[in-house]
């Protein structure tokens, strides 16, 4: 049986990166069957709400989903209730995908499209762990009213239950322990209760996890670590809002949030995309990076078909690519070729064939 994926392109450079990793499953055969939706902005447009109920239905049939973007300026007047970001929220509650591995790795050939220097970034390779489904994002009491005195309050709330920080902290401690052990928990507990109780529950999980190093750090002093020494860090774990921020920060190190994908993974079925956004300043262009798309791709192969063969097969192609020199402008430095976004998809394709010509 076809492994079923739902991709759902999204808007700006979604459609444009989204064929990009299409392109690039074609040469693993006919493993796959696709079903595509729309969603965010396009869903408003057609249907006039960010996802259909039968498209959630037809994610938690699915056995993975791939999605590009959402978002953009049309809709950004809407209310918060039907704006294009609220389907990517929906989808991820309920597929309770409420664990978001975002890995930044720092490619040798992309060094020098980093701002910062070699010294700092080179050999990086780190694991965000973000907290998916709660937090700041989903507490109650949440909007913005108006006041007896006419006075406008805006208002959300910062809430995590002991079983939420439980889960997600098992899951980076897992994951570490296929890494280099260890954890670095991000919080606020100098300020924030919610957090608190988020350092004394990831304290309390860590005991049973024998030979997994942990320590815990204030959201801003990371912040600041990733830029001054990123080195130090092998899986960061952290709540959702955090893990937002933190994650744009470290795609920097990697030379550009071009490059950086992620799988939601916890419910029975991952969602998998890029961490950026849908870059309303170059849709339609062409010159999107792709590579992001391409890479997440390559975590929906391990993580929801355990196809680890055909992943690092992926991300070696992405490697080799690189190292031949091929660049969408925003990785691209003197001395390199710069490609459009499709270009950059037919290059990987490229290599990806070469590599499994000779496994
Ligand atoms: P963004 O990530 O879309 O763009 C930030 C900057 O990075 C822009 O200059 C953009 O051109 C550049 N960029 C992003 N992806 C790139 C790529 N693949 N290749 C080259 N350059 C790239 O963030 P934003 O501008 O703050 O948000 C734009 C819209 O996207 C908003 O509506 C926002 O809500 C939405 N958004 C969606 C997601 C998502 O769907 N997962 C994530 C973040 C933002
Ligand atoms: C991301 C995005 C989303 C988030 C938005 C668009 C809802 O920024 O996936 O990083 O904040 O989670
Ligand atoms: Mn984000």
């Amino acid at each position: 049986m076809a492994c079923k994926v739902l991709v759902l392109p999204g808007d700006g450079i979604g459609p444009e990166i989204v064929r990009e990793a299409l392109k690039v499953l074609r040469p693993l055969g006919d493993r796959f069957s696709f079903e595509e939706a729309l969603v965010g902005g396009a869903s408003i447009d057609a249907y006039g709400v960010p996802i259909k109920e039968e498209v959630l239905d037809l994610a938690k049939k699915s056995d993975a989903v791939l999605l590009g973007a959402v978002g953009g300026p049309k809709w950004e007047d809407l209310d918060y209730s039907v704006r294009p970001e609220r389907a990517l929220l929906a989808l991820r509650k309920e597929l309770g995908a409420f664990g978001n591995l975002r890995p930044a790795k720092v490619f040798s050939p992309l060094i020098d499209a980093s701002p910062l220097k070699r010294e700092v970034i080179e050999g990086i390779d780190l694991l965000v762990v973000r907290e998916l489904t709660g937090g700041i994002y989903f507490g109650e009491p949440r909007g913005v009213e108006r006041l007896p005195d006419g006075r406008e309050r805006g208002l959300n709330t910062l809430v995590y239950h002991d079983h939420e920080v439980e889960r997600i902290a098992r899951l980076a401690f897992e994951v570490a322990g296929k890494r280099r052990r260890k954890v670095t928990s991000v919080d606020k507990a100098n300020v924030l209760e919610s957090t608190e109780l988020w350092r004394k529950v990831v304290t309390r999980v860590h005991r049973e996890y024998e030979g997994i190093e942990l320590n815990h750090m204030y959201v801003d002093n990371c912040a600041m670590q990733l830029i001054r020494e990123p080195g130090q860090f092998d899986v960061i774990l952290t709540t959702n809002m955090f893990g937002d921020i933190l994650s744009d920060e470290a795609a920097m190190l990697t030379g550009s949030i071009g490059m950086l994908p992620s799988a939601s993974l916890g419910g029975g079925v991952g969602i998998f995309e890029p961490i950026h956004g849908s870059a309303p300043d170059i849709a339609g262009k062409n010159r999107a990076n792709p590579l992001a798309t391409i890479l997440s791709a390559a975590m929906m192969l391990r993580y929801a078909f355990s196809m680890d063969r055909e992943a690092l097969a992926i991300e070696r192609a992405v490697e080799e690519v690189l190292e031949r020199g091929y660049r969408t402008p925003d990785i691209y430095s003197e001395g390199t070729k710069m490609v459009s976004c499709s270009e950059m998809g037919d290059r990987v394709v490229e290599a990806l064939e070469e590599i499994l010509s000779r496994i």
